[in-house]
């Protein structure tokens, strides 16, 4: 039996990638894809997400429009990194596939009351308004979560939009508290782990020899994607972020990581969004998150690329 599992994405080449990965892969039952806005606005991420589902031939994709903003703060966009569209690096076809007339959260919450408790993995790759709003509106819902993947949040990696926060929890930092707070089994994917995914010159090449269109557009998009980390870190690639989470659904042998208290910094503006994780238990705080440290890169990118090659 497929697990069942809701992508709550910010399309992005990283989120693209991750969602191709996903729907290439028969152990996963994609319920729908829900979109949120971050990387670029909501109107483009709901669209590109469309995209990524045609493109992978999958247009009975029930893809969902969320919030448009964060819970409290104004939203932050990185269209610096990701291109004015937010899939810059190839031009697609505008989606035929439509929306769905249902909202993100109204779509969480039904699903997840629909099913018995336990049947579905949520795997947020943006920031948490959509999964913090459905939590707040249907408090309920928290008990038949299995489990909640993410991308978000860095300790030893420091920030990447701020010295001290990781984008996604930056953007809403009073979402993130929310789900952090939860009590659902949280498994986090922070930079710690997803900066060790590097988009090498060998591993974008194997995307582009597999001679598919999806293989082009998945080296086009890394080839745009990667320019800035690159240019910013001096790195050999960029850090492919969001495919960690679904990776780790398939291989989860290929991440390793400490189960530990991560809270989240929602008052001083200096380090706003900062995953405070106790990796070395000082605390004394209870565990609530299996936070990620490390991968195995080769395997990694060679499940990526096996599976891309399926679409
Ligand atoms: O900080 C990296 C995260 O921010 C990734 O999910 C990327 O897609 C952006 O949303
Ligand atoms: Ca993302």
């Amino acid at each position: 039996m497929a697990r069942k599992i809701i992508i709550d994405t910010d399309p992005g080449q990283d989120d693209a990638v991750a969602i191709l990965l996903a729907l290439a892969s028969p152990e996963l039952e994609v319920l729908g894809i829900t979109c949120v806005a971050g990387n670029v606005p909501l109107p483009l991420t709901s669209k590109n997400a469309r995209v990524v589902c045609e493109l992978a031939g999958r247009p009975d994709t029930p893809v969902f429009a969320g919030c448009e903003r964060p819970l409290e703060r104004p939203l932050v966009t990185a269209e610096h990194v990701h291109g004015k569209t937010g899939l810059d690096g190839i031009t697609l076809p505008e989606p035929g596939m439509p929306l769905q007339d249902t909202h993100a959260v109204d779509f969480l919450i039904e699903t997840l009351r629909s099913l018995p408790p336990g049947s579905v993995t949520l795997c947020p790759l943006g920031p948490l308004t959509n999964i913090a709003t459905a939590l707040t509106r249907a408090p309920d819902i928290a008990g038949k979560i299995a489990e909640i993947v993410l991308m978000g949040g860095a300790y030893f990696e420091v920030g990447n939009v701020t010295p001290a926060a990781e984008f996604n929890i930056h953007v809403d930092p009073q979402a993130a508290e929310i789900v952090f707070r939860s009590g659902i089994p949280l498994v986090v994917m922070p930079l710690d782990v997803t900066h060790k995914a590097l988009t090498t010159r060998a591993r974008v090449e194997a995307f582009r020899n597999l001679g598919t269109p999806v293989g082009h557009a998945v080296a086009s998009w890394t080839d745009f994607f990667e320019r800035f980390d690159m240019a910013k870190y001096g790195s050999e690639g960029a850090p492919l972020h969001d495919p960690c989470v679904i990776a780790y659904l398939l291989k989860p042998d290929l991440f390793a990581g400490r189960h530990i208290n991560v809270e989240i910094e929602t008052v001083s503006e200096l380090t706003m969004g900062m995953t405070v994780a106790d990796w070395w238990r000082v605390s004394g705080r209870a565990p609530n998150a299996m936070f990620m440290g490390d991968l195995d890169a080769d395997g990694f990118y060679a499940l990526l690329t096996e599976r891309i090659a399926r679409l």
